[in-house]
Order: structure tokens, then sequence, then C-alpha cells
């Protein structure tokens, strides 16, 4: 198909993004901040920053990462902040709000196996994502031609049968394109539906006896000089861009953060072309040893699986270098080369290690970041997950303190696709027994219906045997977890990369400087006061990208969970022409 890029005409795939059209036609910056002009294109990747804002069809403030194109779009670049023009008045289409037993949101791997377990026990199940097709991060479909889409994904074939087995399931119901953006009290969910951030989309309820919340996670990328430069991406885009759009971020591209995460990163990177470089693990190889040898039995269950990258990096010629990571970027409107640096246990660099290397692109990750703003609108208490971040607290049936309200995945603290699978089936088992069991007087509704043609007894045990042995996958996966948080630890050192002048909040543009001279000169204190005198938090990303270093620059290190205040209630953007509208249709 044809698009056309500032007027120029170009060819682009159906099922491409906006950013990997531009990308691929050479723009790695498509917008200039509202403050100080700085340019902008992909950081996150899935929709969590905001920094790849782009004008599509005269509408601004579309996320390039997240729309998908169409034939004959105009896309121009954004600069500054733009008013959306008076002539593209597009009126939202009445839609009648929608009802079920159990509304689960995000498709991702424990959404999927939410809303599988959820339908097989009978209840009616809307099951709502953001993007075009299920999956998730992990599970993310190729939306270009590809003869060959496993390429890129491990279990493939098993992901492939369950979402063949999704689609046909009777009982559920998969809204694509479709953005929860507020929980209402009474299990009411609000949703937009049609092409990302467009205007004109449709706006309804959904009213559930019960919510399955598995809205995943994204990538934490920590601060250092030029970290805001085009080309700077979070190894999380640079893995979405290219599994799920065959796009590499670069042609010399470094990897660098801590987690095991990086090193499929690396592969798919290689895998669609790019020259790694070097992948810089943060921790030392003792950290990464003894974290594992608290749990020696998960390692050995691991261990095949590091063989195999160990083969890939050596395949590659790729070198993995302990204890190193990124300390600034350098570039005018593009990274060109970055600093790297030796890190002593603390993680602050070791003075007279430092390297300069030549790259045009760079991929971070410091773990994840659970996506909490539904469930913190849902009143769903919080915990400390493993990682020491931010996670919503559930019980055995992952259940969470507001009753009716079910979490699982990364949500529940960072473990990887299995755990998310796994409590996506304990979730979905318990939020249908829930649905039903609150429908029916007695509260004897069976916890496993039958379909149609199958016997209660026969399905009420296969199904209960099912929820025993996900449970068991749970503990297995909490174990997982734990070692992995001893084995990739987030150290304080990191503060020591950023100077008066680097940017914390990208949104606001506000300096580490800025929010220091709030802490120390105004004497503030909490998280509301901090993002009101300093306008870290305040922008679209709803302080995604920042509250967790915000919270730890202004606590001197002791703490880098955000409090729930700092979120806002609103879980995405939404236009208020938008609910103006809606307010008048329903
Ligand atoms: C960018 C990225 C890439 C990753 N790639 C890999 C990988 O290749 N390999 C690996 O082992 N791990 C990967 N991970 C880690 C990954 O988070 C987990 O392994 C796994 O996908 C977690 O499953 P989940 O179901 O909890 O969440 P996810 O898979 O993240 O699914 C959450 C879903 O919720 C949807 N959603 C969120 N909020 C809303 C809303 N308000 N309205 C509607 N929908 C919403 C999202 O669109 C998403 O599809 C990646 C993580 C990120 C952030
Ligand atoms: S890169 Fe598109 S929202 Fe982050």
């Amino acid at each position: 198909m044809k698009i056309t890029v500032n007027g120029e005409s170009v060819d682009a795939e159906p099922g491409q993004t906006v950013a990997a059209v531009l990308l691929t036609n050479g723009h790695s910056s498509w917008r200039t901040t509202r403050v100080e002009g700085r340019p902008r294109g992909v950081l996150c990747g899935i929709g969590a920053c905001y920094d790849c804002l782009v004008v599509v069809n005269g509408t601004p403030d579309i996320r390039a990462c997240q729309r998908t194109v169409r034939q004959d779009d105009a896309i121009t670049t954004q600069q500054g902040a733009v008013l959306p023009s008076s002539t593209v008045v597009q009126r939202a289409p009445a839609t009648a709000n929608r009802t079920a037993d159990v509304v689960v949101v995000g498709a991702g791997p424990a959404g999927m196996a939410a809303a599988l377990a959820a339908g097989d026990a009978g209840a009616s199940v809307v099951l709502i994502d953001s993007a075009p097709a299920v999956g998730g991060q992990f599970n993310r479909q190729v939306a270009v031609r590809d003869e060959r889409p496993e390429r890129f994904q491990h279990g493939w074939k098993r992901f492939v049968a369950k979402r063949d087995r999704l689609v046909a399931h009777q009982r559920i119901t998969h809204l694509a394109e479709a953005s929860v953006w507020a929980f209402e009290r009474g299990n009411r969910v609000w949703v937009q539906r049609g092409p990302a951030d467009g205007v004109g989309r449709e706006v309804f309820a959904v009213d559930a006896k019960a919510v399955v919340l598995a809205t995943g996670a994204y990538d934490r990328v920590l601060p250092f000089p030029g970290w805001d430069l085009p080309g700077v991406y979070s190894a999380g885009a640079a893995q979405a861009l290219a599994k799920g759009q065959r796009v590499a971020v670069g042609k010399r591209v470094l990897v660098a953060g801590t987690g095991p995460f990086l090193l499929p990163v690396a592969e798919s990177l290689v895998g669609v072309g790019a020259k790694v470089v070097a992948l810089l693990e943060a921790n030392s190889v003792k950290t990464v040893r003894q974290g594992w040898a608290t749990d020696p039995l998960v390692a050995k269950g691991k261990l095949s699986e590091a063989l195999r990258y160990g083969v890939m990096l050596a395949r590659h010629r790729i070198p993995l270098k302990h204890g190193w990571t990124v300390i600034a970027a350098h570039g005018e409107d593009h990274v060109e080369a970055v600093t790297i640096a030796r890190l002593d246990a603390g993680w602050k660099p070791i003075s007279g290690s430092e390297r300069q290397v030549e790259v045009d692109a760079v991929c971070l990750g410091f773990g994840f970041t659970a996506q909490l703003e539904l469930a913190v609108s849902a009143r769903c208490g919080l915990t400390t997950g493993p990682d020491g971040g931010p996670a919503v607290t559930v019980d055995a049936d992952q259940q969470t303190t507001t009753p009716g309200v079910f979490a699982a995945g990364e949500l529940t603290g960072i473990g990887g696709a299995d755990l998310a699978a796994a409590e996506g089936r304990v979730a979905g088992t318990a939020a249908a027994h829930h649905a039903l069991a609150a429908a029916t007087p007695d509260a004897s509704a069976p916890l496993c219906a039958p379909l149609p043609h199958e016997t209660a007894s026969d399905v009420r045990t296969s199904c209960t045997k099912s929820a025993d042995a996900a449970r068991t996958k749970v503990k297995e996966g909490r174990r997982f977890a734990a070692a992995l948080a001893k084995a990739y630890p987030v150290r304080d050192g990191w503060q020591s990369w950023s100077g008066p002048d680097t940017v914390v909040c990208r949104c606001e543009e506000v300096t580490r400087g800025d929010i220091e001279g709030a802490v120390a000169e105004r004497g503030v204190a909490d998280g509301r006061g901090l993002k009101l005198t300093s306008r870290a938090g305040l922008g679209l990303c709803q302080g995604r990208v920042c509250s967790r270093t915000v919270a730890a620059i202004s606590s001197n290190g002791q703490n880098d969970v955000p409090e729930p205040s700092m979120k806002r209630p609103i879980a995405v953007p939404v236009r208020l022409r938008d609910l103006a509208e809606a307010q008048e249709e329903l």
C-alpha cells in the first residue's frame, strides 16, 4: 500500500506500524518536544512512554508504535505541542454497553490463559486488548508477511494451538484494538475501540461479575546523559520491533542493562540483520552466580536455555561483559556513540575504565515495572514484588484485595511468561467461580460447568485438575522469580550516572536538578507534592517511565516504589471531546 510521510509517497505493508514504516525509511525521530524542541522517536515500542507521537491524517498525538498504517494515510512530523486541526471532525459512533460474567483486560500469556480457564469453567468472557492480535509481549504475532513466524518465537506451536482454541471458543469474545481507560466501582470497565489514539473510536462500557486484570509490564530504563536521544531504545522496543515488525533498530547496536531478557533481545536483533557489538550485563558474574545459587533446582532447570544462548553469542561473536554498562550517549540528533564503564559492586562507574564505542542504537533494560494503573483505580492493595518494584497483592486464587477483581501475570510481580500463564489459569478459574456463584442464590454453581456436549462430572474433574496443576506451576514460577531478582538486582549506584542537567521526566523535560531542588529548597516530601511542584510525572506517559526514578532520587535511594498517588485514575490518555461525546450518547 502507499502512504505519505511529510508529503512524500512511501511503500508500506498492511500490519506495519507507523513507527516501523518511519524507521525503515530512515527516520529515527519525528517529533520535537514542547519545551526545548528536543528530537524524539521510539523509546518503549509498546505504547507506554508516549515519546513517539506523530500526526496522522491531521490528528496529532498518535503513538506511532501503536498505530497500524491504513491505505493513503498522511503521516507528518509533530513539532512541539500541536492543536488538532479544526477540519478533523469525526464523531464517535454510539455503541451499546456489553455484559459478561468475566472481563479479562490484557491478552498476553496471563490474559489468554485466564480467558480460556474462565470460558472452560462455564463463564461468558470478554477479553480486551489494545493490540490488534492476542499474545501480549511474549507471544507477539508477526504483523507483516513472514513464511517462518516461529523463527523469533519460543513455544510458537503451543501458542498457535492456544490462540486457535481461544478464537473458536463459543464463550469467549475477543475485542482487539480496544483500550480500557477506566475502571468504575461495580466491575465496570470503560473501553475505547478503534485504531490507536484515533478520533471517532467507539466508546462503551463492559459490566462484569468478575474482572481479571492482566495488563503486564513495561521495561525499566535508567537515566544517564543523552538517554533521551533518538537511537536509545528500551530492550523491549528492540524486541517488539524485531519480533512483530521484522525491523532492526540499528546497524551497530549495543545491548545493556541487567537480566536474562537481554539475551533473546540480542538474538532477535541479529535475526533481523543488526550487528550486536556487545551485550553489557551490569551485574558481576559473582552476583549472578550467587543469586541463582539461592535456588539450585530452579537454576538447573534453566541451564539448557542458558547454554543455547551461550552458543548463540559465540556464533555471532557477541562479547558478553559482566559488570559493565552504558553511562552516556553522544550525538547531535541521534546516537553516534556511547560511553561504557566498568561498575563496582554498587554500580558506581570505576574511574578510568570509561571507553567510547561507536553505535547507531543502544537498547537498555533494567528489569520491568508492572502496569498498575487499572489496579490502582480498582483500589487493589499493592505490595513489593520480588524485584523490589510495585506489584498487586493477590491471595491463593489470584484475587486482589478488591473482591471480584483478580490479577495475573507481571502485574503481581515480575516472573516471566510461564508464571504469567499459570497465574492466568488460576485467576480465570477463580473469577468464573466467583461470577457463577454470584449468579446463583445458593452459591452452589459448579466451578467447572459443562459445555453442551459434555457431561458435568467429566468437565468438573478435568477443570479442577487443571487449576490444581496451575497452582503448582505458580509456586514453581514464584521460586524462579525470587532467584531471578537475586541474580539480577538493580543497585543504587545507577544514580551516579546522571548529573543535574540530565532529563529524568522525558514528557515534561524535568531534570534531576529540578527534582533535587524541589526536595531541598521547597521541602517537598510526598510523591504528589513533587509531581505538582516539579511537574515530573505530569506528562502523557503519566509517570510510567520516570516515577520509580523520581521516587529513588527524592528519597536519596531509600525507596524506588512510587506512591499510588503518583498514578492517575485514567489508565490511558483519552481526548476530552471523546469523553464529552460519550457522555451525550450513553
Ligand atoms: C516490550 C516487551 C517485550 C518482551 N518480550 C519478551 C520476550 O521476547 N521473551 C520473554 O521471555 N519475555 C518478554 N517480555 C517479558 C514479558 O512481559 C513476559 O514474559 C510476559 O509477556 C508477561 O505476560 P503478561 O500476560 O503478564 O503481560 P503481557 O504479555 O505484557 O500482556 C499484557 C497485555 O495487556 C494489554 N494491556 C495493557 N493495558 C491495557 C489496557 N489498559 N487496555 C487494554 N489492553 C491493555 C497489552 O496490550 C498486552 O497485550 C517482554 C516484555 C516487554 C515489556
Ligand atoms: S515508543 Fe511509542 S509509546 Fe513508547
